[in-house]
């Protein structure tokens, strides 16, 4: 058995007198998708803060590629990259330009290799020389998770990645998701979006009142209910089957 990417044991977090996590138990295997699943306020973002060495737990301990949060959160930071809800990515700059100043700031040599391979990986090469002030909001998120991967951290958190984004791009964001986990990269993702961890995750956790109270594969979870019945049904298309009719389901880069 490998070391799992991610070991969460008995995790538990209270601001004051809100007990936020209650004692919070997962794994995540390397190279794998997982998805945090909650409603607003069950602990997502605390945990992926914890996780990423930003918050002190109360209890519990938490490893990410095999360091401990705790005694060498310093290895954990290097060892991770973190992107949050709202993109951070500097509007004055092009997305080539934004790229670049990461690179140098983390003294990477090439920097403009750099820039050039992950605008290619995002499909933003296109857009390169263009203000980000000009960028789409996929866009904008695509070029967010090519910059937290300056570095090849092989552990990446994505707190709502999509949160805020039509379906077109949510689908661009979820490409680019995919693509890094078939590289390898570990992904924890956190979403309220039930078919996007449906769509994404190997694995897929739900956090309800402080606890992990589901854990397993899509299938797994399906299994949970009853068998399907077979019923006749006139099936009226979803919002999301009418908007994709309409406006065509290429997920085109740079649009
Ligand atoms: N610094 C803080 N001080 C006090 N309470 C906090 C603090 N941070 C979070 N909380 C509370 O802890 C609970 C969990 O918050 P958290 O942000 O982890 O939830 P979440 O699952 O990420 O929610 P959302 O889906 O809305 O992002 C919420 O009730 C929130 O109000
Ligand atoms: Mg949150």
């Amino acid at each position: 058995m490998t070391e799992p990417a991610i070991r969460v044991r008995d995790l538990e977090k209270s601001y004051k007198d809100l007990h936020v996590l209650r004692g919070v138990d997962f794994d995540v295997a390397r190279g794998s998708i997982f998805a945090l699943l909650g409603s607003n306020g069950a602990g997502k973002t605390t945990a992926v803060r914890i996780l990423s060495t930003l918050l002190k737990p109360d209890a519990g301990s938490v490893s990410v590629n095999r360091f401990d949060v705790a005694t060498h959160p310093a290895n954990v930071r290097e060892s991770i990259s973190l992107t949050g809800q709202f993109a951070a990515v500097d509007d004055i700059l092009s997305g080539r330009e934004n790229l670049v100043l990461v690179a140098r700031l983390r003294h990477l040599s090439n920097p403009g290799r750099i820039a050039d391979d992950l605008l290619r990986r995002f499909s933003l090469t296109d857009a390169a020389a263009r203000r980000v002030a000009t960028y789409s909001g996929g866009m904008r998120r695509r070029l967010d998770i090519a910059m937290s991967l300056i570095g090849n951290p092989p552990v990446i958190f994505l707190d709502e990645p999509t949160t805020g984004l039509d379906p077109q791009a949510r689908i661009e964001v979820w490409n680019s998701v995919k693509e890094l986990a078939r590289q390898g990269t570990t992904v924890l993702l956190t979403t309220q979006y039930l078919n996007e961890a449906e769509q994404l995750a190997d694995r897929i956790a739900i956090l309800h009142k402080g606890r992990i109270i589901v854990n397993g594969t899509l299938d797994e979870l399906k299994q949970l209910l009853p068998p399907a019945k077979v019923e006749y049904v006139e099936k009226q298309p979803t919002l999301e089957e009418i908007f994709f009719a309409v406006v065509g389901d290429d997920s085109n880069a740079g649009t």
